[in-house]
């Protein structure tokens, strides 16, 4: 099936690695997804809760993917039926996991460009383009998404760019660009959050986002529910799934140029830091502020605090326009940060979709990057154009980009999830995977853990989201995870 012809490019040290698979981690899924979620499942306890998970679910599928990436020099649409003829079937729908999210990420990260260049427009010139005090934020972000260019003029502008760094290789590329945005992202969001924490009258903010709150897990009547609890598990659960960017390939694609002399279990350890870390400052800089506009104006906290698009596009630029002379120089700082974490995360999906038709094909980089450019940008158009003049049309009643991402993030991913925990754990068996991680006299400490979470506790937890994923899309038994 599979004639790799040309010599696969590596990684020019594990730093790189971990940079580049942290990058790939770090998206929006950090910066609007996680703060809403700490925020309304508890605070502390969701971010204790979370933590737990990731150090074993999220350790286990993480490493599992890098190995089998690093095992076979294969990406993911070649990698399962290398180590086991007649599970290419499941390479397949880990390939099409990517090339059916990185069109409606590109879409968002056209969002974001255009918010980056209004937020320029704003700081340098001072004319406030969304109206005093970003009141019209919300027609703003619905005048431009219902328009029937500029959406997708934006989004194929994201593609376009990414496709420039992917074709230039995995060294001179993928880890220049990281070079260059993963600094400044990480400053970014520093300075950002000490800014906030530091502003009058942060501290009511700062304690509803970190604080336990254990009233969460209470219900009506005050006493301790075992399903809010579920539900906050769940959520821990999902949030982890898309933020370390699992069961997509990518971990495979970008584990396959990897070193056998680097630690996979160490880079794993620092994947997840990172990820985290970026996770929970994202929170210290939307919290707080979005919790001060929410008291000021009246608004119900848990209504400001929407998760998604709205508290980004709509929510944030209202909290900036609050901030005076501020506001639109932390609007430019914020989206110009946002639009690194999302063109990271761009790169690596994109990635994981070339890899595999270089894999397949036996093509050189070029004319995969183009060939895959094309068709992303070809699937890009109906989410670009699914809040405009397609905006009636619906697929099984959602919009394309609510489709598309429902597809993958509700069912496909969790099902792949399962799917090679299966695999790992009895057909190739966790010890292929254990010796991988050994190479070259390497150690594995938490093998015992590894073995039994891959066998019996992962496939379980990962079939758990695709329940409650489905019942949270499709709007059963009142699930709004
Ligand atoms: N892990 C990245 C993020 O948190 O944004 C990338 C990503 C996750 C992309 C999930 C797409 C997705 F559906």
């Amino acid at each position: 099936m599979t004639s790799n012809s040309c010599k696969r490019a590596s990684w020019s040290g594990q730093l790189a690695f971990v940079l580049a698979s942290a990058a790939s981690a770090i998206g929006l899924g950090n910066l609007w997804r996680f703060p809403y979620l700490a925020a309304r499942y508890g605070g502390g306890m969701f971010i204790a809760v979370y933590l737990a998970l990731v150090v074993t679910l999220g350790f286990t599928l993480m490493l599992t993917e890098i190995a089998i990436g690093r095992m076979t020099k294969q990406s993911q649409l070649t990698a399962y039926s290398r180590l086991r003829g007649g599970w290419g079937v499941l390479g397949l729908v880990a390939t099409v996991i990517p090339l059916l999210i990185t069109p409606y990420y590109c879409v968002i990260g056209g969002w974001v460009l255009y918010y980056l260049k209004t937020y320029c427009i704003m700081a340098f010139s001072g004319v406030s383009v969304m109206g005093e005090a970003a009141a019209g934020s919300g027609d703003f972000f619905g005048a431009f998404v219902a328009s029937p260019f500029a959406p997708f003029g934006y989004g194929m502008v994201f593609v376009l760019a990414c496709a420039g760094v992917i074709v230039l290789g995995v060294k001179n590329g993928i880890e220049k660009s990281n070079l260059v945005m993963m600094p400044v992202l990480f400053v970014m969001a520093v300075a950002i959050s000490l800014y906030v924490v530091f502003m009058p009258g942060s501290g009511e903010g700062l304690k509803y986002y970190l604080v336990p709150n254990m009233d969460c897990l209470r219900d009506a009547k005050g006493s301790f529910s075992l399903a809010l609890l579920g539900k906050t598990v769940l959520g821990a659960m999902g949030q982890m799934f898309y933020s370390l960017s699992l069961a997509m390939g990518i971990m495979i694609t970008y584990g396959s140029y990897m070193n056998r002399e680097d630690s996979i279990e160490r880079c794993v350890r620092r994947i997840e830091l990172f990820d985290t870390i970026i996770a929970v400052v994202a929170g210290l800089m939307i919290i707080p502020v979005v919790y001060m506009f929410a008291v000021k104006t009246g608004t119900p906290v848990e209504t400001a605090m929407n998760a998604g698009p709205g508290l980004m596009f709509i929510t944030l630029p209202r909290v900036f326009a609050t901030l005076g002379a501020v506001g639109p120089w932390l609007g430019l700082a914020f989206f110009l940060l946002v639009t690194f974490a999302a063109a990271t995360s761009a790169i690596s999906l994109l990635e994981a979709c070339v890899a595999s038709v270089c894999d397949l094909l036996g093509l050189e980089r070029k004319p995969a990057t183009f060939f895959t450019t094309a068709l992303v940008m070809f699937l890009a158009t109906f989410s670009a154009l699914g809040f405009g003049p397609w905006a009636d049309v619906r697929v099984f009643g959602m919009q394309f980009l609510d489709f598309f991402d429902f597809v993958t993030n509700s069912v496909l991913m969790p099902i792949t999830a399962a799917a090679t925990c299966v695999f790992v754990g009895f057909v190739i068996g966790p010890k292929t995977i254990a010796d991988e991680v050994r190479a070259c006299g390497r150690e594995f400490r938490s093998e015992a853990l590894y073995r039994v979470m891959v066998r019996y506790f992962a496939p379980a937890l990962v079939t758990a989201i695709l329940v409650s994923e489905t019942c949270r899309a499709l709007g059963l038994f009142g699930w709004s995870i």
